[in-house]
Parts: C-alpha cells; structure tokens; sequence
C-alpha cells in the first residue's frame, strides 16, 4: 500500500459505536473511515468469551483483507475486554505486523488517571463487568484507585428496542447504589451508552466519563505519535458503514445515533 491509500476502521459489535465514529468524524473530519457493526451476532456482552473472539477477529479480518484499513479502533469495550489483547498479540504480528487495532479501555483509563480520580463508579454489559478488566488495567497503574462495577444488560436492550419510557427507573436501579457510595465519576464502558450520558448528567448531577468524548482525542494525540501510521491513511473525507445484517430499525437506529442519515450495507463476513 502507498502512503495515504488506506483507511481508519471503527468496529464495534452493533450500532452503538456510530456514536464513537461520528466523533471520530468531528475530531478527524477528513481522514476517510469505514465502520462495521457485526448486527448479526450483537449483542456480544452475553456471550462466551470463544465466541466473542471468533466473531471480532472475522469483523477485524474483513476490515484489513476487504477494506485496507490501517488502524482500527475498536469500539466495542466488549470486545476489547475479551479479544483485543489476544489479537494484538498472536494474529495482528503475523498476519499484519504494519497495522494496529487500539481499544477502548486504555483510553479510558488513561484518562481517570490523567483526571486523578481515586474513587470510580462503572457501567458496562455483563462479559465488560465480570472479565474485570477497567480494574486490573487500572491497578496496574495505581492501585489505590477504587472502581465499583455494575453489570447493566438491560440497557442495550431498551435503547435499541424503543424502551426510553423505562430507562429512568432502570438507571435508578442500577445507579442510585453508586451515587449513595459516593463514586467521584462514573464510566460508561459500552458503545450504546453514550446515548444516555446526558440523562445521566442531568438526573444524578454525576460526572460522567463517555467514550464518544474521549476516544476522538486520544486517537488524534496517537496519530500525532505515530506519523508512519498516520501518513498511510488518507485524506478524502470518506465515510461507509457495513453490518452484517440489516433490518429497518438498524437503519433507523444508525441514523439516530450518528444524528444524519446513514447509509447501511450489508457485507458478508466470513467467520469460519
Ligand atoms: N458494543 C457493546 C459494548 O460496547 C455493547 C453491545 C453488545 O453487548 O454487543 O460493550
């Protein structure tokens, strides 16, 4: 590949990362991107570890092999709690040592600490909350820093299927028991929940900590790192969004959350 040929890709397990993608978009507003929700297989928060690898890595060849992306950021912190050190280590060496995929949770982190939190509250899907691994990441760094997790796998699920006229006295459930432990921010460790930051906001007068504006910089300070990357990803302001299964209320639910039409294809993936 020619300098400035290739792409940036942002995959995450559904819709929920258009949101990570269209701030990508407002950070990097001409560098050319592609983003592939794996609809087909979402939700992957419920799933075994095997199958969460199985489906990512299928998602991350594709994106390489068909969409000659460079980098990719993977949005899904499902995904990155369960696949992405195993594919940083064993198949990105051998199959694309010149390509990189960077997760979610590094970011984050990095940021509670750059912010000096000691006392964190998180949100994420079931397979985030118990791999454990927000705490083991920041413990390597400080491990005076206290983080309080709570699985929230009703979330996904009224966000995608019209369900916002319960979603305050789930959020009370799942979230009063933090507030009263007197957490100093809370994580929103999940593609989706970026949707509800300004409810969280407003109703417990939290700070919230969502990824959509946080990943944005934290991919353009790497780019500015690492120039050989950055000089291979070009400039055309280019957008396309692939899923691997479509149906009308993925459509609308993209264009939803991205805040503008999207157009959606579906692509065959090969999981094999
Ligand atoms: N994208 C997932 C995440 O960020 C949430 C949806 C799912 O469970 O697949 O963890």
């Amino acid at each position: 590949m020619t300098a400035h040929s290739m792409k940036l890709g942002v995959f995450d397990s559904g819709l929920g990362g258009v949101m990570i993608a269209q701030a990508i978009r407002g950070a990097l507003p001409d560098i050319d991107m592609v983003y592939l929700g794996d609809t087909l297989h979402v939700p992957y928060g419920t799933r075994s570890e095997q199958a969460i690898y199985m489906y990512t890595k299928a998602c991350i060849e594709h994106l390489f092999a068909e969409q000659d992306c460079q980098l990719i950021i993977m949005a899904c912190n499902t995904a990155s709690a369960s696949a992405l050190r195993k594919l940083q280590q064993t198949y990105l060496p051998q199959a694309y040592p010149e390509r990189r995929i960077l997760g979610v949770v590094v970011p984050t982190i990095e940021y509670a600490i750059e912010r000096g939190l000691k006392h964190i509250g998180l949100i994420g899907t079931n397979y985030t909350v118990h791999s454990n691994v927000y705490e083991e990441e920041l413990r390597k760094i400080n491990p005076a820093i206290e983080i309080l997790q709570v699985n929230t796998p009703l979330l996904v699920p009224l966000i995608e299927h019209g369900g916002m006229a319960w979603m305050e006295s789930v959020l009370d459930h799942y979230i009063l028991p933090l507030k009263e432990k007197g957490i100093e921010a809370l994580i929103l460790s999940c593609t989706h929940y970026s949707f509800l930051k300004d409810i969280i906001r407003e109703r417990y007068g939290m700070d919230v900590i969502a990824q959509d504006e946080i990943v944005p910089a934290k991919l353009v300070e790497y780019l500015k790192r690492h120039p050989e990357i950055d000089r291979k990803i070009r400039r055309g302001s280019k957008d396309a969004f692939f899923v691997t299964d479509l149906t009308e209320n993925y459509a609308e639910k993209t264009s939803e959350f991205y805040g503008m039409p999207v157009n959606l294809k579906v692509i065959e993936v090969s999981y094999g």
